[in-house]
């Protein structure tokens, strides 16, 4: 047996011990090292404890000082479009002109599987320099589009989950599918990639406005097949959207009832923004044990509404973040974290730094029912972190000078940082993005 590969890493740490929800319960997960000593082997953690002294670091281990950085573990996007990072910044328009004018005709030129491998190329080198480790990624109607995303992840064996758009009705034509043959193409990407490695697929109706009873119909049928798979897709977002839901399947009494009906809802569906929800649409997301993706820079960019934290967390909803590039309007958590702030605050709900970093990383690990695996150093996790310079511009360190407290540290980052602070990027075990290195790939 091969001898197993030793690492080590000093610095300063957080991360969070155990799920939880309510704002308290969070805070007393939170582990904070001011000086500690991580050792992985293999691409897992192997122990994080505090520093004592450099007789802790076992003999032949690769020893990487990081002292002066904060260590955390990778952020997780919980909902992206891939082929909408060339679209971002968008001028004018709400999400069903937003969505016509500009994501259609961009979306339908990744059918070409060379165009699509260059821009995959690049989407992940920006969520690696931004400080995501993990994603879930709506790919567009093409298999090949998810073919080249699986392609590129899988060169730095990183975990991500990502599916085939499927709509079969109010797009351009050249978008439209047959519902057959949509789940014939998403069952055969399915048996390609599902589980292969660190890649797991996600079942992608768009949303309710562009499908079909008889693509929902399919949607659910493969769910059922293949129940270890992830859902994706938008729930609620902009009034005009639900309105015209109620008009679209009149028999149902909520949008969420729609997928409700074709049994799309559960553990491991993920459903983005959830703004105007009603009561019991909140109810069917707590009683099926489905998941949210929190995506405030994009609802304040489109204009949608503010999403209600406080609605989620007193129902134990797991809520994770997502940038939804490209309505979001940046790759970063950190800036997106800056965003959630302020929705909460029109809504007078206080997002505290501890509570905004638990979402972005192992409460999104919980929402993607990736817990087991990933969010933070527990031994066993696998090794997927980022190290972080708290100081990264002139006002930051200015803010923090004196300052002792995580916490006030934390709420300076989310508030104030983006991708300058993020210096290097760690997937399974490996660093695949460094500060100051250029690649081929940073320029699409
Ligand atoms: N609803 C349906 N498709 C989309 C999309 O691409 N982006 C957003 N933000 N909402 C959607
Ligand atoms: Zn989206």
């Amino acid at each position: 047996m091969s001898k197993k590969r030793l690492q080590g890493f000093r610095a300063a740490f957080i991360h969070y011990a155990g799920v939880a929800h309510h704002s308290d319960e969070i805070a007393g997960q939170l582990r904070y090292l001011p000086d500690g000593l991580l050792l992985i082997a293999d691409g897992k953690v192997v122990s994080l404890a505090p520093w004592t002294g450099r007789e802790d670091v076992p003999e032949g281990c690769v020893f990487t000082d990081y002292q002066g950085r904060l260590i955390m573990p990778g952020f997780i996007d919980t909902h992206i479009h891939y082929p909408q990072t060339e679209m971002i910044a968008a001028y004018g328009e709400q999400l069903l002109e937003w969505l016509e004018q500009y994501t259609f005709p961009v979306e339908s030129k990744y059918g070409d599987s060379e165009y699509a491998s260059a821009m995959a190329a690049f989407f992940i080198r920006q969520l690696f320099s931004h400080g995501t480790t993990t994603a879930l990624v709506f790919a567009s109607v093409h298999p090949e589009s998810v073919d080249a995303l699986f392609r590129e992840a899988q060169k730095y064996a990183m975990r991500i989950i990502a599916g085939k758009v499927m709509m079969d009705r109010h797009v351009p034509a050249a978008l439209q599918e047959d519902p057959a043959e949509s789940a014939r193409q998403t069952r055969e990407l399915i048996e390609r990639w599902h589980g292969k490695g660190r890649l797991g697929y996600a079942i992608t109706p768009r949303f309710v406005p562009t499908s079909s009873p008889a693509l929902m119909e399919q949607a659910g049928a493969l769910r059922r097949e293949y129940p270890d798979v992830w859902m994706q897709t938008h729930l609620s977002e902009n009034l005009r959207e639900i309105e015209w839901v109620s008009e679209l399947y009149p028999e149902h009494d909520s949008y969420l009832g729609v997928y409700d009906h074709y049994r799309l809802t559960g553990k491991r569906s993920v459903f983005a923004h959830c703004i105007h929800l009603q009561d019991q649409e909140w109810t069917c997301l707590q009683q099926t044990g489905s998941s949210v993706a929190f995506c405030p820079s994009s609802n304040l960019f489109l204009g949608s509404g503010l999403f209600k934290l406080s609605a989620a967390k007193a129902r134990k909803i797991p809520v994770g973040i997502g940038t939804d590039v490209g309505a979001g309007t940046s790759f970063s958590l950190l800036r997106t974290l800056g965003d959630a702030y302020k929705v909460q605050q029109l809504q007078s709900y206080k997002l505290n730094a501890c509570e905004a970093f638990y979402h972005s990383t192992l409460g999104g690990a919980h929402a993607l029912d990736l817990d087991n695996v990933i969010g933070n150093f527990a031994p066993g996790k696998e090794a997927d972190f980022i190290v972080v310079d708290l100081k990264a511009t002139p006002l930051q360190k200015l803010r923090c000078a004196g300052s002792q407290d995580i916490t006030d540290q934390l709420f300076v980052l989310m508030t104030l940082g983006d991708e300058r602070n993020i210096t290097h990027t760690w997937v399974n075990g490996e660093c695949v993005w460094a500060q100051g290195e250029t690649q081929e790939n940073d320029h699409a």
